[in-house]
């Protein structure tokens, strides 16, 4: 049983389908082993082979539901003519967005640059469990905004966000987004998620135009081609509650500051997934799976997908996530059997 589509689509509440944002990442060995021989990290993304290795690596390792394709956000930007650099404890760097030069690209040229990482989705769902889904992903146009023009360093957002060709820009990224996920489906991937990590930046007035309105074009994209998407506006506080009445997601993810009390009392008619805050896993066994118990509790009668509410970090041990990976299994089999 696709454990993801139960939740997803048939709105299964009884099985807590589960899986991890960076699943595939640097706190590996074998995946450090791979990146410490591949410095540009851009060109690792765009290494079919690589790209298949370092998506099944988790699941070699842990008995979880999901792979998702190994990339990232910024490949589209990287598609639509800017470079991309990621350097060590700084972050990524993209060089100076050039409004022609972005507007120039088409859609042969951004498919072509970007076909490696429809074949690593090709060849890793060839050699995926078929009850294993296969997730691809976005970044939402914000998020992708914030590296395409630096506005996580420049303290003058509210300057560039009145910037003559923005609404081009951001119709031009919802159109090729669009084109990426459609890209990813067609070659295997059967769930798409939204990163919008940085929708807790944008000032409130500007809110429906850069995060509402943008996630809802993606959504309603989704939904009238029956795509399974989970939206993910990191940040959002009690907006979250703006955000689903608005944009209509059929899944939202939680970041760690959302109470899940009040998110299973006030997000109505969603599936949920994550929340638990990814420093958990630095405590010991015994508070990881009570933190991740209360969250099963909470969530025992909604359809829930077991993730954290970010990334797994770096120094996470994989044995305190292999830990909570047979908890969470071991509540599933209990709930069935009860
Ligand atoms: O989840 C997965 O396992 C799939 C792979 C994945 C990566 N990036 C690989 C990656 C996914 C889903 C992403 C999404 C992504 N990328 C987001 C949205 C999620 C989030 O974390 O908020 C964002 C904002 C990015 C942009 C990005 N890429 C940053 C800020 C960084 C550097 C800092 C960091 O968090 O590592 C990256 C690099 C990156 N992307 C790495 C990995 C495994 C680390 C590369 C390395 O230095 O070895």
């Amino acid at each position: 049983m696709n454990t993801l589509i139960e939740v997803l689509i048939n709105k299964n509440k009884s099985c807590k389908s589960i899986w991890f944002m960076r699943q595939a990442g640097r706190y590996l060995p074998e995946f450090r082993k791979i990146r410490s021989q591949n410095q540009d990290f851009i060109k690792l993304c765009l290494n079919t082979d690589l790209t298949t290795e370092i998506t099944l690596q988790p699941l070699k390792r842990f008995n979880i539901d999901s792979a998702i394709i190994f990339s990232d956000i910024l490949i589209v930007p990287y598609a639509l003519g800017q470079k991309v650099n990621f350097i060590k404890e700084q972050g990524p760097q993209l060089s100076k967005f050039n409004f022609d030069k972005f507007s120039k690209i088409g859609k042969e040229e951004f498919n072509k640059i970007l076909n490696p990482v429809y074949e690593a989705i090709k060849k890793t769902r060839a050699k995926l469990d078929r009850s294993k889904s296969l997730i691809g992903f976005i970044g939402a146009p914000w998020t992708l905004l914030v590296y395409m023009m630096d506005m996580k360093n420049n303290k003058n957002v509210n300057h560039n966000l009145e910037l003559s060709y923005l609404d081009e820009v951001i119709k031009k990224l919802n159109e090729y987004l669009c084109i990426h996920i459609q890209n990813q489906i067609n070659s295997g991937a059967n769930v798409i998620q939204v990163f919008d990590s940085w929708a807790g930046l944008i000032p409130k007035k500007y809110l429906k135009k850069f995060c509402y309105e943008p996630n809802k074009y993606i959504s309603d994209f989704c939904k009238k081609r029956g795509i399974p998407l989970i939206c993910f506006p990191k940040g959002l506080e009690e907006n979250y509650l703006n955000f689903c009445n608005f944009v209509k997601p059929i899944a939202i993810s939680l970041d760690s500051k959302i109470d899940p009390i009040w998110a299973r009392n006030n997000l109505k008619n969603i599936v949920i997934q994550g929340g638990m805050d990814p420093k958990f896993l630095f405590k010991s066994e015994i508070e990881i799976l009570n933190e991740a118990k209360r969250y099963l509790d909470i969530f025992k009668d909604v359809p829930y997908i077991f993730n954290l509410g970010h990334g797994l970090l770096p120094e996470t041990e994989p044995e305190k996530l292999d830990k909570l990976i047979k908890f969470i299994k071991k509540f599933n089999n209990e709930r069935k059997t009860s």
